[in-house]
């Protein structure tokens, strides 16, 4: 007993008098372990008569607490010494200011679409949003494409169902006929969002994609209408004056359709991104076909409108000079930090 004793009393002692973290964790190593008093004590049963085997066990357990809180107690106090050593050097100063949270930052697909939308807005437009999985009705038919259409070919489609009643829309025009449906004429509304498509993905192709469809209803509404948004739009995003020009696009949903065209913002004679024509396919538009009107219960006799279908996407490309759309919904933070 008098051994076990002393080992202990040397045990706490040691603790106690633990310099640094260091020493305290081989210290910590060393008591609590097979060589130490309470791995001697366990040690020691077997041999033990029966009747005395239970009080060596539970005094084991009562050294092996006793022990932890001492390492605990010192390794507190080593801790707070060190902290208030820190603070009261010389080196020390409490007015500099603490270290600053990591912020966050907005995509710079969020960023291009919050700017387009106040732009918008400042001239009248509704936001609307739509379902990203949407009625095979509000992306195809009600667009004037029935399903033996071939132009539901130009769009690989990913269906939710077996008979394609539902399906992940593929563009935003959709959000056409559902801004209609809620709006009475005369309207302007952009609808932004996700779209989806069963693409082969490349540095130019994505499954998932951004676009913002835009949307005018009103009386005697003329192409000049049009290409007078889309000549605001241009200013707004590049902060000059741009000049487009329109060639004939076929949309189902739209008559007449244009491809509109803007001349390129990075040059004057060529360049890469334009592929060195001076032109830049920006995007389709036209005006609102009378069976889409119809469709979204109004009445193309007395109201017209014109359509467009922004590629978000392509555009916040244009805009930072990405090269690679795989990049823009990546998630890989050492792109996204370049926006901060
Ligand atoms: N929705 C068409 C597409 O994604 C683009 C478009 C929109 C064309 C509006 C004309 C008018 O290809």
């Amino acid at each position: 007993m008098q051994e076990f004793d002393d080992l202990r009393r040397t045990a706490l002692e040691r603790v106690t008098a633990a310099a640094d973290l260091e020493e305290l964790r081989e210290l910590e190593r060393e008591v609590l372990g097979k060589d130490g008093p309470v791995g001697r004590l366990l040690a020691s049963i077997p041999a033990l008569p029966p009747e005395s085997r239970r009080e060596t066990g539970q005094r084991a357990n009562t050294l092996k607490r006793e022990l932890e809180a001492a390492v605990l107690e010192r390794r507190n106090a080593i801790e707070e010494a060190a902290l208030e050593a820190e603070r009261s050097g010389g080196s020390f100063d409490p007015t500099l200011p603490a270290p600053k949270p990591r912020r966050g930052s907005l995509h710079p697909i969020t960023r291009v679409t919050r700017e387009l939308e106040d732009l918008f807005t400042s001239m009248g437009w509704h936001v609307l949003d739509g379902p990203e999985v949407e009625l095979e009705r509000y992306n195809f038919d009600a667009l004037n494409i029935p399903r033996d259409h071939p132009a539901r070919d130009t769009m690989d489609t990913f269906r939710c169902d077996p008979e394609g009643k539902l399906v992940l829309r593929t563009h935003t025009s959709p959000g056409q006929v559902r801004a209609m449906e809620r709006l009475r004429p005369p309207f302007r509304a952009i609808v932004p969002g996700k779209v989806f498509r069963n693409e082969t993905v490349d540095a130019s192709h994505e499954h998932t994609f951004h676009q913002m469809e835009g949307l005018c209803v009103d009386r005697d509404v003329s192409v000049g209408h049009l290409i007078g948004t889309m000549k605001t739009l241009l200013r707004g995003i590049f902060g000059k004056d741009i000049e487009v020009r329109l060639r004939p696009g076929y949309f189902p949903f739209v008559e007449p359709g244009f491809e509109l065209d803007a001349r390129c913002p990075f040059c004057t004679s060529g360049c890469s991104v334009c592929k060195q024509s001076t032109w830049i396919e920006l995007l389709p538009c036209g005006m609102v076909h009378p069976n889409v009107l119809r469709a979204g219960g109004i009445d193309p006799e007395q109201w017209t409108g014109f359509a467009f279908g922004l590629g978000l996407s392509r555009l916040t490309m244009l805009r930072y000079g990405i090269d690679d759309v795989r990049l823009l919904l990546s998630g890989d933070l050492r792109f996204l930090e370049q926006f901060a």
